[in-house]
């Protein structure tokens, strides 16, 4: 959810350093407004700033319902006075709707305190009306005007912004990262977190806050991974983290691996065409480092017990959205390499259903944010029970995998966009290696049929290459169907995720009513909406594979056809079978079955960013919608 940045230091604007003169205001607005603007993705519905510097009464804002363009704009207008320290937010509405009143920050203590937080403060009523009570007056709905009166009322009592912040943090319930900045501390901000992430970058003569490492990785590479339920004070020269008791801790240092660039478009028109386009380097960056001289998969950072991985007589993935959906297409290669029963389930339906699992259960969590509300609970809760959870997720320095037994990082890169694309890929090819380590442990498979998968794994990347350059068909089949108001999806084995997927991101995007079903449920009732020239995606798996698939969807094909539907298949390179019933075929190159996903969904993304952008739809930011959901 919300984009949250914190800047303090003494540096001088790019171009104007080295003078030895007092910190001017460009260099933290500069650094707040870029980070925002690389946390956009987070939620987009208001953004706001506010700055503290030496010989100010109050702290300086701004802020303005819309997107971060909006405040720029209001900036340009009016600007801000010189600073030393800043906060930047970026909100997607939980309390109180997107106006620029109940925009962050919010402002106490008269006017030299400001807050803004990430998250959803759950005792805000009872503890508005206790401060009512004692005269406060708020101008919002919000729950963080709350915790910013309570903040300042704590101050008033402690004088020390750290010590109050702790008692703050103390005091609310729910989930929440704050930050503060306060007139008195021109050189300060604290942030707390509880459930929801903060991570702090550090520089030279100059730390940051952030929701996550892209709001700093323009300055700096150097981070600190702070705990749960903890406390951390920057100024310029020092970061200094407590627990909620104010006592001492410490966070845990890392570097983060990808630069900047990666967070920029790159050329592109958006961030979802880039990043379909950094897919094939996704994938073989997942797959780098995985193997020994010898060909077997080495999992290093995989620190459960070989014993404890052998015994394990269940999988259970959790996950929400797309990641569930590569959860869906991994259930089916791990089944049969490893001979163990996977299931797939939604998070937040896992969560709330008494599951049956225990120390013989091996979980999954597949996050590309790492922070996913719904899927972080799953895996408290599956700890619990004494399952061991192993995270696939993309973001270093993020909550999940901290919480899990072990961690295998997706290398897919920032991805912006809100609609996953590149860490779908990515998050199915580390399943696969995932399963494929479980079946040369446990000896469901000689080591040359693991080197063998292995290199078919490796080889995907350039086919994924060959999607993307056939691109161009994609797009023009979008732009023609712009009037589209119904689209179904179908598929069978593999392709049924996919199917439901490529539903998925028609939905996100460009807002038209999409369903993926498995196809041979079709004729059990979605057959019912297909009437003439009823757009059907199918998903056709490869004509060599084994168990008659292909011929059964071929068979669903014409059931379609026969009435009326218009058929846009997605076949293999060779399949002259299929074409003899399609209106449109888009060719991907040959693939084993259990690794044609990776290829089958390339034209549905590239078909609903097209069809979206042919309706005028920003695809980076669609309506509604957050890439990281932070609540439940
Ligand atoms: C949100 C995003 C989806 C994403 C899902 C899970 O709904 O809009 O694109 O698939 O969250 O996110 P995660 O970060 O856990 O993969």
């Amino acid at each position: 959810m919300c984009g949250i940045v914190g800047y303090t230091g003494s540096v001088r604007a790019e171009g104007q350093g080295g003078t030895g003169l007092p910190a001017s205001s460009e260099r933290p607005l500069e650094v707040v407004l870029g980070g925002l603007k690389r946390l956009e993705y987070r939620g987009y519905d208001s953004a706001g700033v506010a700055l503290v510097g030496p010989g100010r009464d109050t702290a300086a804002s701004a802020k303005k319902a819309g997107k971060l363009a909006n405040l720029v704009a209001e900036i340009e207008a009016t600007p801000l006075p010189a600073a030393t320290a800043a906060v930047g937010h970026t909100r997607w509405a939980t309390h109180g709707g997107p106006t620029d009143v109940n925009a962050h920050p919010h402002l106490a203590d008269d006017g030299r305190l400001a807050v803004i937080h990430n998250g959803i403060i759950e005792n805000y009523g009872e503890l508005r009306e206790g401060l009512e009570r004692d005269g406060v007056s708020f101008l919002s709905d919000t729950d963080t005007e709350v915790a910013a009166q309570l903040l300042a009322r704590e101050y008033r009592a402690a004088g020390d912004l750290t010590a109050a912040m702790a008692a703050t943090a103390r005091a609310l319930e729910g989930t929440f990262t704050l930050l503060a900045v306060h007139a008195d501390a021109p050189e300060t901000v604290v942030g707390a977190r509880h459930d929801s992430p903060l991570v702090v970058g550090l520089g030279e003569g100059e730390n940051f806050l952030g929701s996550d490492v892209a709001a700093f990785v323009a300055y700096t590479k150097e981070a600190l991974e702070l705990a749960q339920d903890q406390v951390v004070t920057i100024t310029p020269g020092a970061v200094a983290v407590t627990d909620f008791a104010g006592r001492p801790a410490e966070g845990k240092r890392f570097t983060v691996d990808w630069d900047a660039a990666a967070a920029e478009k790159g050329g592109f028109d958006s961030f979802m065409d880039k990043e379909i386009h950094d897919q094939p380097q996704a994938v073989a960056d997942t797959l780098l480092g995985r193997t020994d001289a010898s060909g077997r998969i080495v999992l290093d950072d995989l620190r459960i017990d070989e014993s404890v991985l052998r015994s394990v007589d269940k999988i259970i993935v959790i996950a929400c959205g797309t990641a569930a959906y590569a959860g869906h297409v991994a259930k089916y290669a791990i089944e049969h390499w490893c001979r163990i029963p996977v299931e797939v389930e939604l998070a937040h339906e896992f969560r709330y259903r008494d599951p049956i699992v225990d120390e013989r259960t091996l979980v999954v969590a597949i996050s590309q944010s790492g922070e996913t509300m719904d899927t972080l609970m799953a895996v408290r809760h599956a700890r619990e029970q004494g399952a061991k959870v192993v995270a696939i997720v993309n973001t270093n320095g993020s909550t999940i995998p901290r919480e899990s037994d072990a961690v295998l990082y997706t290398h897919a890169g920032p991805e912006i966009a809100v609609a996953s694309t590149k860490a779908f890929l990515a998050q199915i090819t580390a399943a696969y290696i995932l399963g494929l380590y479980l079946a040369q442990l446990r000896g469901n498979k000689f080591p040359d049929e693991v080197a063998l998968l292995f290199d078919e794994l490796r080889n995907m990347s350039r086919k994924v290459q060959t999607v993307i350059e056939r691109g161009e068909y994609v797009r023009a089949t979008a732009r023609s169907m712009s009037a589209a108001d119904k689209v179904l999806f179908l598929g069978r084995h593999v392709g049924y995720p996919v199917a439901m997927e490529g539903a998925l991101k028609l939905k996100e995007l460009a807002y038209i009513h999409a369903e993926g079903f498995a196809a041979g449920e079709l004729k059990h009732g979605p057959i019912a909406l297909v009437d003439a020239g009823q757009p059907v995606f199918v998903v056709v798996p490869s004509p060599h594979g084994r168990d008659q698939l292909h011929s059964k969807v071929v068979s669903n094909i014409q059931e379609i056809r026969a009435r009326g539907a218009r058929t846009l298949v997605i076949a293999e390179d060779g399949d002259d079978e299929v074409l003899k019933h399609a209106d449109e075929v888009f060719w991907i190159p040959r693939a084993p079955t259990l690794m044609q996903p990776l290829l089958a969904v390339v034209p549905l993304q590239i078909f609903a960013m097209a069809l979206a952008t042919a309706k005028g739809l920003d695809v980076d930011q669609p309506r509604n919608l957050a890439k990281s959901v932070t609540v439940e």
